[in-house]
């Protein structure tokens, strides 16, 4: 019997970047430097970005760039809503040479608009959960910055909160969105308290890194170096897709760092 296959439905965009060789001299917060295999960071780059592919996402291929090691990263360099995009103005002055090429491809789906001096702002430090942005005080990211980001997205009826967080590099290594209305969450780095009224899910105490799962359609992707945790969101319902990320993570990256997903329209 003939089978056939309904067309995949591209509902997202996601905007991605090639890893660049000179990877091995990223940024590095709260990991000791290890050797990178530069090569299979690459292999399991491209197998991230045809799972997201399969989850119904265009991808925008963004090309690497020798000179900015940390460029993988492209959530750090924008926080995308479905009005606007704000291009961000990244903590480590190394990164800042990475916005340029993201907003060109931004530029296309969303009016721009961009933090300024002398706020700093890792998109990784924005957890958007409707209307509300969670801004993490981290070491990248500066209470000016959650100031100028509430300034900037109130006239679009967002609210901006302000969240600590402690012991890692960003407020989404510590906790992100699993589901429409379930937050995977480390409670040694960030406080649970601090999203009052949210469904939340511990990560298995013996994987801190845990938490920083990339929520689509229903699905996330988590990277399988966390089994214990991941029979953890399975018997809360959430259907998970592992994805070998081992290179990336020694570079300080996480599943969400690696792209900037967001609801296809315009261009
Ligand atoms: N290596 C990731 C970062 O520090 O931004």
């Amino acid at each position: 019997m003939t089978q056939v296959f309904a067309p995949r439905r591209l509902d997202w965009t996601a905007v991605t970047r090639e890893v660049s060789p000179s990877l091995g001299r990223c940024e590095l917060t709260h990991l000791e430097r290890a050797p990178i295999a530069v090569g299979l960071a690459r292999a399991q780059h491209a197998g991230y970005e045809a799972l997201l592919e399969s989850l119904g996402c265009r991808l925008i291929r963004l090309p690497a760039d020798p000179d900015l090691p940390d460029s993988v990263f492209v959530e750090d360099t924008a926080v995308v809503l479905d009005e606007v995009a704000v291009i961000a103005r990244p903590g480590a002055a190394s990164r800042r040479p990475e916005t340029a090429a993201v907003a060109g491809a931004l530029a296309p789906f969303r009016p721009l608009l961009r933090l300024e001096d002398p706020a700093t702002l890792d998109g990784g430090d924005v957890l958007v959960l409707g209307r509300t942005l969670y801004v993490g005080l981290s070491s990248r990211t500066s209470a000016a910055a959650a100031d100028q980001l509430g300034r900037l997205l109130s006239p679009y009826g967002y609210a901006v909160v302000p969240v600590s967080v402690a012991g890692c590099l960003h407020l989404k290594s510590a906790v992100t969105r699993a589901g429409e209305d379930l937050l995977l969450l480390n409670p040694a780095w960030v406080d649970p308290s601090a999203f009052p009224g949210r469904r939340t899910l511990e990560v298995d105490p013996a994987e801190p890194f845990a938490a920083n799962v990339l929520a689509i359609g229903g699905q996330v992707v988590s990277p399988d170096s966390f089994p214990r945790t991941r029979r953890r969101l399975e018997a809360a319902g959430v259907r998970v897709r592992p994805v070998d990320m081992t290179e990336l993570q020694k570079a300080e990256g996480a599943v969400t760092c690696c792209s900037l997903v967001f609801r296809a329209r315009g261009a």
